[in-house]
């Protein structure tokens, strides 16, 4: 796997855009099966994620061309196999194509999904609402066959407010006869960005963003072009690079708005940040921006991950990063995942002093890091991890780099371009470039 190589101790200096966001664009994708038309998909970032959930797609007989950050589907001859399980095991998002086969075509089989192992991560609450809707779903040695005579609308409650049970009951709902009003939904923007899309191609989707959705049935999607939002776990994660490398950053493209909890714990701990007002009625994101002066040592902070709009758990790890660095003990509680404080031991080789029980972090800040070698064991783990590189003393080295690539564009080459020195160790071609095999822990099995 890629290794990367940082000298730290460089403030960061200048402008980075960012791109689209990948817990977005990756529902939309999967939406598109919904039709038998063409969708045009535009700010598509260039992530590993991307490409597998683009081989799942062309398993599925989606013709497709991509070109810059334009992608094209074509889902006319779209047929509800299942995908080889050595694709679908490479991402967590494989799971979305359950909700729009079983809307289009009544029927969908597929294998234990992947995601990085941050947890148990179970599909219960996605089976629980696609049978209220009238599915069966039926445990397969590999996976699970799910189908159904037809899809009635129905009130829908979530034990847990799932982001991926949300988005797959809203793309089987919206061609399911009659009315679903989901309780308890997740209100994360990317929801709002699948609602946006799927009413592009004809759907009627209310309320997405609050934790009550209304999906009225319709008979047929049709293509559609859209534009991804973007990333706000990007624009966290360089945000947090700023304050702990200090210098002066400005994100193009943010949305201050998708990242209130972050801003607010920002300012708490004296780390000034300026940004555009959110244009709500209007999608200007090449207007919208984020800046940050960053330099000194944060204030330590007390904080609980949870749902959207709470403080988000992918940015739990880039936050414990500079909490490390903080003057004082700080707390920081993971309430989504039970096993994503596990990267703490790789930050602790690099002087931070961090305990961890009962998935909370007790962190005492120290004045400096040391660079070390160390592990990524997630996608938001590396890339905190490349964070104190970047700010640590000296030379760090980071295995299973690979890991970073899934969820952030041209990492290496943004934070080089606001003068970090990090390079990237036995790198691939970007030419036939295979499809990693990216293997998880998650060994859980599905409960039905
Ligand atoms: C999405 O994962 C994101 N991934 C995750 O981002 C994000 O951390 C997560 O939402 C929470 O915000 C994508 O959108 C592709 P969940 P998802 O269902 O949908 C439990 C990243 O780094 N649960 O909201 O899988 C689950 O185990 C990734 O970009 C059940 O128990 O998350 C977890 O503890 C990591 N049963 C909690 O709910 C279920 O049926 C939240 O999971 C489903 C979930």
């Amino acid at each position: 796997m890629d290794k990367l190589l940082i000298n730290g101790g460089r403030r960061l200096e200048g402008e980075v855009r960012i791109s689209g966001a990948k817990n977005a664009v990756l529902p939309i994708m999967a939406a598109a099966l919904l039709t038998s038309g063409t969708c045009v998909i535009k700010n598509v970032p260039r992530l590993d994620d991307v490409s597998v959930m683009l081989s799942v797609l062309q398993e599925l007989s989606v013709r497709s061309s991509w070109h810059k950050d334009v992608l094209r589907l074509d889902c006319a001859h779209v047929s509800p196999v299942a995908p080889s399980p050595e694709i679908l095991g490479q991402i967590r998002a494989s799971n979305l194509i359950l909700g729009p086969l079983l809307g289009r075509f009544k029927e969908a089989e597929i294998g234990a999904c992947g995601g990085c192992s941050i947890g148990c991560r179970p599909m219960n609450l996605h089976f629980a609402a696609l049978e209220a809707l009238g599915s069966k779903i039926l445990p397969l040695e590999t996976g699970y066959f799910a189908f159904a005579k037809s899809l009635q609308g129905n009130v829908v409650h979530l034990a847990f407010p799932s982001v991926g049970a949300t988005e797959n009951l809203i793309m089987a709902a919206v061609l399911a006869e009659g009315r679903t009003v989901l309780h308890n939904a997740a209100a994360e923007p990317e929801i709002v960005d699948l609602a946006g899309f799927i009413n592009t191609m004809g759907g009627k989707i209310s309320g997405a963003g609050s934790n009550v959705i209304t999906i009225d049935g319709v008979k047929k999607l049709n293509g559609a072009e859209y534009t991804v939002m973007p990333d706000r776990i990007e624009t966290g994660t360089f945000l947090v690079a700023g304050a702990m490398c200090g210098g002066s950053l400005r994100l193009s493209g943010a949305r201050a708005e998708h990242n209130t909890a972050l801003l607010a714990a920002m300012q708490q701990a004296g780390i000034s940040c300026t940004y555009s007002m959110p244009n709500v009625n209007e999608r200007f994101e090449e207007e919208s921006f984020i800046t940050l002066h960053g330099g000194g040592r944060p204030r330590p902070l007390q904080v609980v991950t949870a749902s959207y709009p709470g403080f988000p758990t992918d940015m739990q790890p880039q936050l414990t990063a500079m909490l490390s660095l903080a003057q004082g003990r700080s707390s920081i509680c993971e309430s989504i995942f039970e096993n994503r404080l596990a990267f703490a031991k790789e930050l602790k080789k690099m002087g931070a002093t961090i305990q961890t029980q009962d998935n909370c972090a007790i962190i005492d800040g120290v004045a400096k890091l040391n660079g070390a070698v160390v592990k990524a064991m997630d996608l938001r783990a590396g890339a905190a991890l490349a964070l104190a590189g970047l700010a640590a003393q000296g030379r760090t080295v980071i295995e299973q780099a690979a890991y970073i690539d899934r969820g952030y564009e041209d990492f290496v080459g943004k934070l080089s371009s606001l003068g970090a020195d990090i390079t990237r160790l036995s790198k691939q071609s970007e030419q036939g470039k295979q499809i990693k095999k990216i293997t998880t822990a998650n060994n859980c099995r599905l409960v039905v």
